[in-house]
């Protein structure tokens, strides 16, 4: 007893020492694009996967792995609730990405994270991917709270031209800072470039203020591009995609490294919270993988929305070992509220209700999560391709119409409505299944059937904590816990915002703006 009450006040004693007690820490967050449930090493060596990360594996080992940890399926959701602490159906974001194209962006009235912790002093630089709306200047992340800026706009680009065509008339660069866009990094492959640009950005920052980094990464996006240098360890895997996602892997490990160096050797690794997460889960046509988890990026089952994410700080060294994995429900909307509480920020001009939590002693003292339900989506836009032409029935129930795309978690449920994509379970294509191996990819709804079957099932419940890879759907079994969760979804859909989703713009072409893409309107 007496020992346990020691080691707490030594604890809460190393907290005050590191300047996490009154004074304001550096927040590192790094985002990785794309990245699998099984890309990262710690997850990868007992999943049959060959990717290897050992830095990251070291960072995460001497920190605290997220290991109940939720993103949003595909790449604008996932960054517009982490830098607005906000779901989709409250800005409007509950549709697909926002295209180059696209007159839309995070609405303005969220003051964002970067805003905020400017506001608490901080100096605030980003790099990589915004992907959060740029048509009009007041979109744009140096306007929105980021003292300087370098890297894409959009997303999908060519890692080392930086090019990205819409339809063939419709190409540009994407490359653009708070000084202008560029080209003069043409040719650099972007996990090199943005490591570099985030070791500007720390030389850059003013050391009399805490600093906030954002590090956006294009890796491990397609397209599938890496330097040969890195690929040497992969040359066995015949499935192309993963061989070169094996060598995007390790180039993105590399340059997180770098980062970290530079960090320590400018004195300030010691004051840093690092924060790492995917945006959302691996894309298995890209190479990405998330064995055991079922489906992909871009669904709502666990293999795209259960995220890879750790925090290393020196000072969350803490003594029990089994401490290192952190299995509290955290969701990607919490780290507005989350960054804002290590950091001691008051929210400043906060005018909309989170729906993030402020999970930072549940990441740093361990205790209970605040969470225990997580909005999936609601998607009233989501294309059936199946289910549209089949059921013209009333789909209605408990309120909420189940033929629309959406899911939510409340403590061990997972209710999914509507047609739900790619629901297979994936494997690691460099297994080499040299043991004899029952195949689990059969459907379990449906025995002797393959997965996708019955595309017309409106209504899907899986307990996750029993069935983390949902194999077992339940809801007939349990129909009033259907209910119960329909009830919820109908409630979250009364608060919801029109989706802004507005058609192709033809003054977006690069063509009429020096051959970037730019904003095009004020
Ligand atoms: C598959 O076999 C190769 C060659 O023996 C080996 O290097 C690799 O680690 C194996 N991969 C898995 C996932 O077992
Ligand atoms: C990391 O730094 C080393 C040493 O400067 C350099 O050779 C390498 O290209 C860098 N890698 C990345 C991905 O930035
Ligand atoms: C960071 O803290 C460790 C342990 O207290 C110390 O050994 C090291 O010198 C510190 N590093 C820097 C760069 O301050
Ligand atoms: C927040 O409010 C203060 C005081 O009213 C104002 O000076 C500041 O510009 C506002 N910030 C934002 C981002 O709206
Ligand atoms: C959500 O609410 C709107 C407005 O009441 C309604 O038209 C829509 O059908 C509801 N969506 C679902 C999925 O029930
Ligand atoms: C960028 O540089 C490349 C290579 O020199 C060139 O082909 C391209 O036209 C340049 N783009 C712009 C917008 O200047």
């Amino acid at each position: 007893m007496h020992c346990c009450n020691l080691l707490l006040t030594f604890v809460a004693f190393i907290f005050c020492v590191i300047s996490l007690c009154n004074g304001k820490p550096h927040i590192v967050v790094i985002l990785a694009d794309d990245y699998g449930y099984n890309d990262i090493g710690y997850h990868a060596k007992f999943h049959h996967s060959d990717m290897k990360t050992p830095f990251l594996d070291s960072l995460a080992m001497s920190g605290i792995k997220l290991e109940n940890y939720y993103v949003q399926p595909i790449c604008s959701p996932s960054r517009s609730q982490l830098m607005s602490g906000r779901y989709q159906i409250h800005t409007g974001l509950q549709h697909s990405v926002i295209k180059p194209t696209q007159a839309n962006g995070l609405p303005l009235d969220n003051i964002i994270l970067p805003e905020q912790l400017r506001q608490c002093g901080y100096d605030t630089h980003m790099v990589g991917k915004w992907h959060l709306g740029f048509y009009e200047n007041s979109y744009l992340p140096w306007n929105r709270g980021f003292n300087s800026y370098f890297g894409y706009l959009t997303g999908g680009e060519d890692y080392y031209t930086k090019y990205r065509c819409w339809t063939k008339d419709c190409c540009g660069f994407d490359m653009d800072s708070n000084e202008g866009p560029t080209n003069e990094t043409y040719g650099e492959y972007s996990a090199h470039l943005f490591a570099r640009k985030a070791k500007e950005a720390i030389d850059k920052t003013d050391k009399s203020k805490p600093m906030f980094l954002y590090i956006a990464l294009q890796s491990v996006h397609s397209p599938m591009e890496v330097p040969d240098s890195y690929l040497k360890p992969f040359e066995h895997i015949k499935d192309y995609n993963r061989m070169m996602y094996g060598g995007m892997v390790a180039a993105m490990d590399e340059a997180i490294k770098n980062i970290t160096d530079h960090l320590k050797s400018a004195n300030m690794w010691n004051d840093t919270i690092l924060i790492f997460s995917a945006d959302n889960g691996g894309q298995t046509l890209s190479g990405g993988n998330n064995w055991p988890l079922r489906g992909r990026k871009a669904t709502l089952w666990e293999g795209g929305v259960r995220g890879v994410g750790f925090v290393h700080s020196e000072a969350l060294k803490l003594p029990k070992p089994n401490y290192k994995s952190n299995k509290e429900m955290i969701h990607i909307s919490d780290w507005f509220p989350t960054i804002m509480s290590a950091s001691n920020c008051p929210l400043v001009n906060n005018t909309q209700p989170l729906d993030g939590f402020d999970q930072w002693q549940t990441i740093s003292k361990y205790a209970p999560s605040k969470r225990s339900e997580i909005l999936h989506n609601i998607d009233p836009l989501f294309t059936p391709l199946y289910t549209g032409t089949k059921f013209k029935g009333n789909t209605v129930r408990m309120g909420f119409d189940t033929s629309v795309h959406a899911g939510i978690r409340s403590d061990d449920w997972k209710l999914l409505t509507g047609e739900q994509g790619d629901d297979r379970w994936i494997e690691p294509p460099e297994w080499n299944q040299t043991e004899s191996w029952v195949s689990p990819l059969e459907n379990p709804e449906h025995p002797g059937f393959p997965t996708n079957s019955d595309p017309a099932k409106l209504v899907r419940l899986f307990n996750i904590a029993n069935d983390p890879y949902e194999r077992l759907e339940v809801s007939e079994r349990y129909p009033d816990i259907v209910d119960t969760l329909l009830v919820k979804l109908a409630a979250y859909n009364a608060t919801a915002v029109p989706v802004r989703y507005p058609p192709l713009d033809p003054n977006s072409n690069p063509k009429y703006h020096g051959g970037f893409w730019g904003p095009w309107e004020k």
